[in-house]
């Protein structure tokens, strides 16, 4: 008896959070048409032998933070976060809470080694480490994402590789768990989703070079240097890149799945089955929701945080619902609190359907067919037995597709012989 009354009062706790966020979205319905009506934000075409470095730094600022007033958005507690997408992992302010790689900039108050030098310093202690010359042995016959061959000579050039071709270098301790530091979390800048063009590139890798000091710019010349050509030449030659919307961006019922998860940038932590951009991700869980979001329900961890009051959900679909709505309602094992907290403010219920909608009904069956695994720290473990090791870690740099990574890391793990960095 006392069970079932017990039970009733989950439901209305449950019923009071659904209309709580049901009114949070009646408000927002409302304001959408507001939000709509922002001017989208096209690739922006510039004649480059007509720039000064100031413009390029400017236009770097825009693309890094959608604004040049990003201290101003972090006081009003607003994400600085534009095209570039850089602040959804790199730290550029002390008062910007995210830190899962290396800081581009100078903070130098803090302890960590790698905030002791400005990203723009850093770049030409990069190419002079060990470490570089046996990526270039590892990609002599090109990187496998990006086709590029590991080749910076200089700081400047350092800096345009890192945006075409994160595996060029991995920064040790910032790869992706099991791969030994040789595959970078970092998504390829000039390739979907974030496809900022060559010229976008360039004016990014000013705004680092000049934020301390604007006589270190060399963006230009570098660019030109590492591809050998004419940064004005391959300007014209660029594709028409597809309209962003500015302002908040909110997650709509017209929308598919894939289009969410894009303007939503969740593939940038997640991977996920059935969304071609979200292979790469590994901040997040694996999500798998048909097969995950009923154990967690049912988890001692998930029941302490219900019994603390901060969990709510009973069936999948509230489990997911809360997750995205409100992260820190219960943290997955074996993660940190570290998923964007606004979601709230940038679904309309519709959108939230789309993406709930595929989400539940991607399983561990999806995941394998997809080529996909949960991560080395996942407290429930490998989907599968890990395949047959490979034989070499070239073949491995060679012939596997992104996102397979790694399932392939943990074969590799005692096989301390692959590629050999130390
Ligand atoms: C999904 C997370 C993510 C996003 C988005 C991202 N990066 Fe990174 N970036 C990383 C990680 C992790 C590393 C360290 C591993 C490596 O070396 O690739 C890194 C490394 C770098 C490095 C080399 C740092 C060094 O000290 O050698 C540069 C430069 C860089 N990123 C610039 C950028 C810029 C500019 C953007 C936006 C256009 C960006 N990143 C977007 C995750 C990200
Ligand atoms: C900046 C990184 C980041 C972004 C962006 C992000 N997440 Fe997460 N997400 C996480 C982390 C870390 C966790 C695990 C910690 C936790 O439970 O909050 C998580 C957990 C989840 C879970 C629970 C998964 C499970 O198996 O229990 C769901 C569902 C989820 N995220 C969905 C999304 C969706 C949908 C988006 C985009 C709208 C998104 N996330 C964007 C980092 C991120």
């Amino acid at each position: 008896m006392a069970k079932k009354k017990g039970a009733g009062i989950i439901v209305f706790k449950v019923a009071l959070w659904y209309i709580t966020i049901l009114s949070i979205f009646a408000a927002y319905t409302n304001w959408l048409p507001q939000i709509r009506g922002d001017a989208p934000e096209a690739a922006e075409a510039i004649d480059v032998s007509n720039v000064t470095p100031e413009d390029l730094q400017s236009m770097g600022e825009q693309i890094i933070f959608g604004s040049h007033d990003p201290l101003g958005m972090l006081a009003r507690g607003e994400g600085p976060i534009g095209k570039g997408q850089c602040p959804l992992c790199h730290r550029f302010f002390m008062e910007q809470k995210a830190d899962r790689c290396p800081n581009l900039i100078a903070l130098k108050t803090e302890p960590q080694k790698l905030l002791q030098v400005s990203e723009e310093e850093r770049s030409h202690e990069r190419v002079k480490e060990p470490r570089y010359e046996e990526f270039k042995k590892l990609h002599a016959n090109g990187e496998k994402n990006s086709g590029h061959i590991p080749h910076a000579e200089t700081g400047g050039q350092y800096l345009i590789e890192s945006e075409y071709c994160p595996n060029c270098f991995v920064v040790e301790g910032f790869g992706l768990k099991g791969t030994n530091d040789t595959e970078s979390p970092m998504p390829i800048i000039d390739k979907p989703p974030i496809l900022l063009v060559d010229t976008e590139i360039v004016s990014v890798v000013s705004f680092l070079q000049m934020r301390d000091d604007a006589s270190k710019w060399t963006a230009k010349d570098s660019w030109e240097e590492y591809f050998g050509k004419d940064l004005a030449s391959a300007a014209g030659d660029e594709e028409p890149v597809e309209e962003k919307p500015a302002g908040p961006p909110v997650a709509l019922g017209s929308e598919t799945a894939e289009e969410i998860v894009t303007k939503m940038t969740c593939y940038a932590c997640h991977k996920i089955p059935g969304i071609s951009v979200a292979k790469t991700g590994a901040i997040g869980p694996l999500l798998i929701e048909g097969s995950s979001a009923k154990r967690r329900i049912k988890s001692p961890e998930y029941k302490a945080a219900m019994k603390a009051g901060t969990a709510h959900a009973t069936t999948p679909r509230e489990y997911i619902i809360e997750s995205i709505m409100d992260p820190s309602a219960f943290i997955v094992p074996g993660f940190v609190d570290d998923m964007l907290k606004d979601f709230r403010h940038k679904f309309t219920v519709s959108g939230l359907d789309v993406l709930v909608d595929h989400l539940i009904a991607q399983d561990e069956a999806a995941a394998i067919a997809d080529g996909l695994d949960r991560l080395a720290n996942e407290k429930e473990g490998p989907i599968k037995k890990p395949e047959a090791k490979l034989e070499t870690g070239e073949a491995f740099a060679k012939n596997k597709p992104l996102g397979e990574g790694v399932q392939i890391s943990r074969s590799m793990k005692d096989s301390s012989t692959f590629i050999g960095l130390n």
